[in-house]
């Protein structure tokens, strides 16, 4: 016979310690509310999985002023713009001089060491590599969470709440039954080749190009370590690209009048990132609350990504502390329309900067040339430099 599961108990159970799950671990224990956090990924398999790398204002706030630690201070990259290049020619939009506001680049697994360093210095519980995590009585006051730890022992956690932050695969909205859920999606008909390079800096800030053959989006990393994308088909293969014909590809998306050249190095790493834009509606069943990409996935062209999860939590842990520390359920209950009021707006702002700048193999020359006004509308306005200026150094949190 099987040993029975060992039990546990706790306030909050969260299923998933990526970066939203551990930063909401990080405000409950703040605020004296007891959580456990669940992981199925090991530490150095999140530490080593590349994601995007902008951080807004917001977010570097959430870090720096809960005490997170100031290492995305110190080793990021403060960025006051970003150039929009089209036509081969380069329009810089100024965060500062239009919105007073900055993006930090700073990648998301060094948010991910940041925030797991500080739960294990202020002796936060986090389980890494768990397997077998089930969500059960979700709509009664006692939820609970089978699971087993990385001995092999098989556990029941008893909460009062539980948080899905368990990424886009979540088995928390999959609890969800269908007849009380929304699942808003699209797909798109391409997705981006992502690489890491050994080279210097090929600018001070990030360029999203748009051409005629496809996209391009040139960012950095380190003095040493640049990270590039382009537009590829869905199921393209990144083993059989050869540096060169990476290279190749990335210029042919950034060649202009000006002579801009990428500075190549060797491409130490290559990969096909998919592209979908979802939203499950409401981030809510009984006792159970989805957050980031458990609930919401945005393309990468905005970095909205983390940033989302991030602002989730934010409202997700002042109402759980009302709920525990007062009884008050009113934030709790307002969670889902509160946090999917920021979540459509970036939705929005990710799919117009994606159509903007990506082409489609069955583009008319109606639609290349409706999106090169498109692009001159925002490049040579000031009210379109500030629209785009504003989502992308984010909204401000409530
Ligand atoms: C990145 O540096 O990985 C990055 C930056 C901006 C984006 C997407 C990815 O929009």
């Amino acid at each position: 016979m099987a040993a029975p599961r060992r039990r546990l108990t706790t306030t909050v159970g969260i299923v998933g310690g990526g970066p939203a799950g551990l930063m909401l671990s990080h405000l409950l224990s703040r605020a004296g509310i007891e959580n456990i956090v669940l992981e199925k990924r090991s530490h150095e398999t999140i530490r080593t999985t590349q994601r995007a790398g902008i951080l807004e204002a917001g977010s570097v706030k959430m870090l720096t002023d809960t005490g997170v630690n100031g290492r995305v201070v110190t080793e990021g990259h403060r960025h006051e713009g970003i150039d929009l290049r089209f036509n081969g020619v380069s329009h810089r939009l100024d965060f500062q001089d239009l919105v007073c506001e900055s993006v930090w680049l700073y990648p998301q697994n060094e948010v991910f060491v940041d925030l797991a360093a500080a739960r294990k210095r202020d002796g936060g519980d986090v389980r890494f590599s768990v397997t077998d995590t089930q969500v059960l009585d979700l709509t009664s006051d006692e939820p609970k969470i089978y699971f087993t730890d990385d001995a092999g022992e098989d556990f029941e956690l008893h909460c009062q709440l539980v948080v899905g932050a368990d990424g886009s695969q979540s088995i928390c909205r999959k609890a969800i039954p269908a007849d009380v859920r929304s699942d808003h999606f699209i797909a798109y008909p391409f997705a981006w080749f992502g690489i890491l390079t050994e080279a210097p800096p090929s600018a001070p800030e990030l360029i999203y190009a748009n051409s005629e053959h496809g996209f391009a989006l040139i960012s950095q990393r380190s003095g040493m370590v640049q990270r590039m994308y382009f537009q590829c088909d869905p199921d393209e293969d990144p083993s059989t690209w050869s540096d060169e014909q990476i290279w190749a590809e990335l210029q042919k998306r950034v060649d202009g009048p000006d002579g801009f050249t990428l500075k190549r190095g060797p491409i130490f790493e290559k990969m096909v990132l998919p592209f979908r834009s979802y939203v499950c509606e409401p981030l809510r069943y009984g006792n159970l609350f989805l957050a980031g990409d458990a609930g919401h996935t945005v393309p990468p062209t905005g970095a909205k990504g983390l940033n989302l999860a991030l602002a989730d939590v934010a409202v997700l842990a002042k109402a759980i502390e009302s709920f525990a520390t007062h009884g008050d359920h009113a934030l709790l209950d307002a969670y889902s329309d509160t946090a999917l009021e920021r979540v459509w707006k970036a939705q929005n702002f990710s799919f117009w900067m994606t159509s903007m700048l990506h082409s489609r193999a069955d583009q008319s020359s109606f639609e290349r040339k409706r999106i090169l006004g498109e692009l001159n509308s925002v490049a040579t306005s000031r009210f379109g430099q500030q629209y785009l200026a504003e989502a992308y150094t984010g909204w401000p949190h409530g």
